[in-house]
């Protein structure tokens, strides 16, 4: 049956299913059931595949993911998204100070008492009306409502643009695409507030992804910002992610005058605010509330570490006005981490990708700041021995950073009281392949107060342990992104000695993959072959797009992180000028404190401070390694050479092309041209150009030669720029010709 007017039919819909979703995830008082809620959204879906023309971006059907986009176009906050200023508590040790010293106590709130006195000398009087609210630790976003509709939503980005996220945001239910026109919201509306992955669900996430063999994320904010940041929202509409709001943006067609009348809009348009949330007018009400909050804050469903104290009165607030970074009528208060007592049942070790072995304690279980803690990392033998840590002992452990659980100090001596010995306590060899050890010492510390650090190695190169934990560095998500191959596959490959190094991935056959057992001969878990058809996917995605820096994170050298990779390959286009460069050979020779800046040679690259002799002589020596080179020439049999995105040392003359005409500019190839797509592909990298497999509304151009077929047709539909081989060739020299073309 189809109605008679189709458009209404669809706006009526799509406004009776944002009214159940408001009722049913901000009220959490649904008015119809599940299949009553269904059977309207299915109408709905319905119609719009009938009548797509009246099809509404907005729509709540589209929440379940639209089209995977290119990248993230950007957009200037209409006012800055500014930071905030912490308070911290004052730690004990240092009240027993200064009592000794001044002959009184402060209350450990001494720094939030000093806000609050310079809120009253800014404004001149006595009581300041403040609301006290838990700081949600997720990721900052702005929606932007023109008119009562969702117009976009950005990340914070660098405070002044940031990432449109629209789509990815569409998928979150608890934010509404339209505000009821009944609410009287403003025109322009800008609500500020934070995403954040709920602590139980984010746990259930990362188990699902453990079994499914994918990567498992760190802690919820991770999960947060790294779900934002996909490109495919039906994938973000998978993963369980929530929105409170905290702060106004811009505000134009209405008045807001008090944070209390923003809540109440809030409350009327439907989008929730952050709770607990206390008002105080005097200073003995404001510590009474951050101490509440500090005993209710562990049951709330997002992290948190602290409480936000801000003023009401928004004339009060431009009143006192802002820093370059943060407003001066806000703070955080921090809370300290919640330490807590437990006894060391066991040290374990662990061997790492480098074949460091780290001791481990093993802890009778504990509930500290939120979650139970079973193990904490006692980073290497001299750190257990300054400690006086052993088997047995009661230890005093805590959350750094609120997630990362480490020991402090021992309380109560139980043990033996027999030094941790690292060759002793494994017998002399590896825990994992029983391969020899070695023991190195390393100098840390100031000039003053050198410190010998006492670290253990497995030297055995092909320490399954090492091999897996290379495997796990290659697939992340920061490297090559191999998606479908988490810990558990790396570790069975490896196990089931299919796989010695990582770049036999690119080798192993599809079957083989799809029958690949994870669990156990009695009872089996295989992996399947949509799974190996995803990596097989991802694999390809890898040899065509992946770009130098991260081939290059994804090697594990040791020294190379993230920005150092980048950097490499800002300096360098291939492996093979790394292999060889005349930079890092200068670099190596520099010696400790000696500067980069002063050195004729290397000065006009401007070299970052995350190259330096170090890793210059990492990175060399392991192409000159046995290793290195079977790496280099497995990479050249398996026709894998990736090229730098960022190319672009400061100096043109040595390498070629500084001036990057292309920056900021997506191409897509299609046809047959004169040269080798990868050719061609190579040069507008190394122009600053990106090169993308798809046309979207995203493409500058398409670089179309014979026979462009369907990629030509998007484009023309898209209206994205048509160009040829001649065009190219202006553009590279630094032209604009083709503009029109
Ligand atoms: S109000 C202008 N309230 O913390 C700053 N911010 O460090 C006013 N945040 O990026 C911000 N919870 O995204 C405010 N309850 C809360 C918050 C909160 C988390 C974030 C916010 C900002 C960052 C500042």
């Amino acid at each position: 049956m189809s109605p008679d007017d189709p458009q209404a039919e669809i706006a009526r819909l799509i406004a009776e299913i944002e009214h159940h979703n408001r009722l049913y995830y901000d009220q959490a008082e649904p008015e119809v059931s599940d299949a009553e809620y269904d059977a309207l959204y299915r109408r709905l879906e319905t119609l719009e595949a009938d009548f797509p023309l009246f099809a509404d971006p907005n729509s709540p059907t589209r929440r379940v993911g639209g089209r995977p986009s290119e990248g993230f176009e950007q957009i200037r906050h209409p006012m800055p998204m500014l930071s905030i200023d912490d308070l911290f508590e004052i730690p004990a040790e240092e009240l027993d100070k200064i009592e000794a010293k001044a002959g009184a106590r402060p209350p450990k709130e001494q720094e939030l008492v000093d806000f609050y006195r310079r809120l009253q000398k800014g404004l001149g009087v006595e009581r300041i009306p403040v609301t006290i609210e838990p700081k949600i630790d997720g990721v900052a976003v702005s929606l932007l409502y023109r008119g009562g509709r969702l117009d976009y939503a950005a990340t914070r980005g660098d405070g002044t643009t940031g990432d449109v996220i629209t789509a990815n945001v569409r998928t979150i239910k608890s934010i509404p695409m339209t505000l009821p026109e009944a609410a009287g919201a403003p025109a322009i509306l800008e609500v500020r507030g934070e995403i954040f992955m709920p602590g139980k669900a984010f746990a259930k996430m990362n188990e699902e992804r453990d079994e499914a063999g994918l990567p498992t994320f760190a802690n919820p904010r991770n999960a947060t910002a790294g779900t934002l940041k996909l490109l495919d929202p039906r994938e973000v509409a998978a993963r369980p992610l929530d929105f409170i709001a905290h702060g106004i943006g811009v505000v134009e067609g209405g008045e807001i005058g008090t944070i209390t009348d923003f809540h109440a809009l809030l409350d009327r348009v439907g989008i929730r605010k952050n709770e607990p949330l206390w008002t105080a007018e005097t200073l003995e009400d404001v510590l009474a509330a951050v101490r509440r909050l500090d005993e209710e804050r562990h049951a709330l469903p997002y992290g948190t570490d602290g409480a936000v104290i801000k003023v009401i009165d928004r004339d009060a607030q431009q009143q006192l006005g802002f820093t370059s970074r943060a407003p001066r009528w806000a703070a955080a208060y921090k809370y300290p981490p919640e330490q807590k007592e437990t006894d060391l049942l066991a040290i374990t070790v662990q061997v790492g990708r480098t074949g460091k072995l780290t001791p481990v304690a093993e802890l009778a279980p504990v509930l500290v700041s939120g979650t139970t803690v079973r193990r904490a990392t006692l980073h290497n033998e001299s750190f257990i021995q300054e400690r006086g840590i052993g088997i047995g002992d009661t230890v005093l452990i805590q959350k750094a950073g609120e997630i990362i659980p480490e020991v402090i100090k021992v309380v109560v001596k139980r043990g033996d009281g027999i030094p941790f010995l690292m060759q002793a306590h494994l017998g002399g060899v590896c825990p994992v392949c029983s391969g020899p050890i070695e023991r190195r010492e390393t100098e840390s510390g100031s000039k003053v107060e050198k410190r010998v650090v006492v670290t253990h190695f497995c030297v055995n190169f092909e320490c399954p342990a090492q091999v897996a934990s290379r495997m796990r560095q290659f697939v992340s998500r920061k490297a090559l992104d191999i998606e479908g191959i988490g810990t558990t596959v790396a570790e069975k490959l490896v196990e089931r000695g299919l796989i010695q190094s990582p770049l036999e991935l690119f080798e192993i056959p599809e079957t083989i993959l799809a029958t690949l057992n994870l669990g156990t001969e009695e009872s089996p878990r295989i992996f399947g072959e949509k799974n190996a058809a995803k990596i097989l996917q991802a694999r390809e995605r890898a040899v065509k797009e992946m770009p130098l820096a991260r081939w290059l994170f994804a090697m594990g050298i040791s020294q190379v992180g993230e920005s150092s990779a980048r950097e490499l390959s800002r300096l360098h286009r291939s492996f093979g000028e790394l292999s060889r460069s005349p930079i890092l050979a200068e670099l190596r020779t520099l010696k400790t404190g000696e500067s980069k800046e002063k050195n004729p040679f290397l000065a006009p690259y401007e070299i970052a401070s995350e190259v330096g002799p170090i890793v210059a002589a990492s990175v060399l020596d392991f192409f000159q390694s046995a290793a290195g080179a079977a790496v280099l020439g497995r990479l050249a049999e398996l026709g894998i050479d990736p090229q730098s995105d960022n190319f672009g040392p400061k100096p043109s003359e040595d390498l070629g092309g500084a001036d990057k005409p292309l920056v900021g500019k997506t191409f897509v190839i299609t046809g047959t041209l004169s040269a080798p797509r990868d050719d061609i592909a190579a040069r507008i990298l190394s122009a600053g150009g990106k090169v993308s497999g798809s046309v979207s509304k995203n493409t500058h151009y398409l670089l179309a030669g014979e026979g462009g077929g369907s990629k030509l047709d998007k484009a023309l539909t898209l209206g994205v720029a048509v160009i040829g081989e001649a065009e190219l060739e202006g553009l590279l020299a630094g032209g604009s010709a083709a503009e029109e073309a």
